[in-house]
């Protein structure tokens, strides 16, 4: 299927160039056809002999060559493949891209180029997180070029922080998603996610909520429509802005939650992402709580919430064929996500650590583990729309089984 699909890909002068040769050994492992372009900077870190052995192609690297330009000129070469890829994207490429400079190869293939454009960045934190940086970015974003990391975590210069090149395997799951264009892999199924707190009332004024910011759930129903689901999005209160091509419906308790997503079924996925109060109101009172002088503080007598969860992952008929939970904790993390997946009938659980130093509750950041019924995986801390993106892709291939 992938055979007849061709990608140029940059690489360009960075610590993590090495990291090409893998993404060249799984794109070629999938029969992607892959022709290289190396920079001048480039070469400093990887070899155009490992690149063309991996790719069993003719590596480029000059503007000027006589016998390049008559075998295929630059303005060929940058519109033959499907998709361009620069991996690793130096902090000096995605400048001279956002600048439409072209005074090499590599640059000017980018100018030229009538196709769709990936960069994968990777720098050193400082670099990343420079406001030039940022706003490079910025440009490209708002110019239609995709953009796939980085992560964050240990780097080569001995820092830490975001600026570390992409794994090649979520890389490769960019491509694809990008690839598969017109006809998007999760066409065709439907996805019902859940998003944000829930809000039970005390009385007319008052409420029990929790800090969930409805990022991450919002974020996991933008990557599932991006890769072609009808997604029915159920949000408790939240100030996220809606994502585009999503159906929202919006409720406030646990209970209104779980009608909604009934009413939405059937689907082939369910991502319960929003942190559903356990507990409401015995009995809400009808008026406000009055506060009297001498009085004692009034007693909340609680009561349990429906399991949103566990009735999703326990229903007989409709049951979505993936029903995914999170399990936010603030102690004994994967014991508790393990116990959670089993209890609930559910197949996965997007496992975080929510103790307060973390700082995920409301951050744009999550580190999670992915509990399935044959282990664990650790994710490194990322974004949350990385997270996301990257939970839509282990969703495809679920599908793809
Ligand atoms: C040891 C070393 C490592 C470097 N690593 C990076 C890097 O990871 N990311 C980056 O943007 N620049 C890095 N640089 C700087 C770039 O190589 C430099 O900006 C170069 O001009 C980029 O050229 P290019 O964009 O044409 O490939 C590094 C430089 C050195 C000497």
């Amino acid at each position: 299927m992938t055979e007849s699909k061709k990608i140029l890909l940059i690489v360009s002068g960075g610590i993590a160039a090495f990291k090409a040769l893998e993404l060249i050994r799984l794109l070629r492992a999938k029969d992607y056809g892959v022709t290289c372009v190396l920079t001048r900077a480039g070469a400093q870190f990887v070899t155009p002999l490992s690149l063309q052995a991996l790719s069993e192609q003719k590596v480029y690297s000059e503007l000027f060559s006589l016998t390049d330009e008559s075998e295929m000129g630059h303005i060929q070469l940058s519109r033959s493949a499907d998709l361009l890829v620069v991996a690793p994207a130096s902090a000096d490429i995605l400048a001279k891209m956002a600048a439409g400079l072209a005074d090499d190869l590599a640059s000017t293939l980018l100018l030229a180029t009538d196709k769709p454009v990936l960069v994968a960045p990777a720098m050193n934190v400082r670099m990343w997180q420079h406001p030039a940086t940022q706003a490079n970015l910025a440009t490209l974003t708002v110019r239609g070029v995709h953009v796939v990391g980085p992560d964050e975590g240990a780097m080569a210069c001995h820092e830490f922080g975001p600026g570390r090149l992409s794994e090649p395997q979520a890389i490769l799951a960019a491509i694809e998603a990008l690839l598969t264009g017109g006809k998007k892999p999760l066409t065709g199924r439907h996805a019902i996610v859940t998003s944000g707190p829930t809000h039970e009332p005390i009385d007319p004024v008052r409420y029990i909520a929790n800090r969930s910011s409805g990022k991450q759930g919002h974020a996991i129903a933008a990557a599932l429509a991006a890769l072609g689901a009808r997604v029915t999005l159920v949000s408790g209160p939240v100030s996220q802005p809606e994502p585009p091509g999503v159906a929202i419906r919006r409720v406030e308790t646990a209970r209104e939650m779980l009608q909604a997503c009934e009413a939405a079924l059937p689907a082939d996925v369910f991502v319960g992402a929003a942190a559903v109060a356990d507990w409401r109101m015995a009995a809400e009172a009808t008026e406000k709580i009055k506060k009297k002088p001498g009085a004692a503080p009034p007693a909340l007598t609680l009561t349990l919430n429906p399991d949103i969860l566990a009735t999703i992952g326990q229903i007989k008929k409709n049951r979505p064929r993936l029903v995914i939970g999170f399990a936010a904790e603030t102690d004994n993390l994967l014991a508790n996500a393990a116990a959670k997946r089993t209890s609930k009938g559910c197949d996965w659980i997007v496992a975080n650590d929510v103790s307060p130093a973390t700082g995920i509750m409301g951050g744009d950041e999550n580190a999670i583990h992915l509990v399935t019924a044959t282990g664990t995986e650790d994710w490194p801390r990322l974004h949350k729309e990385e997270v996301a993106r990257r939970l839509a892709a282990r969703i495809v291939e679920e599908f793809q089984k």
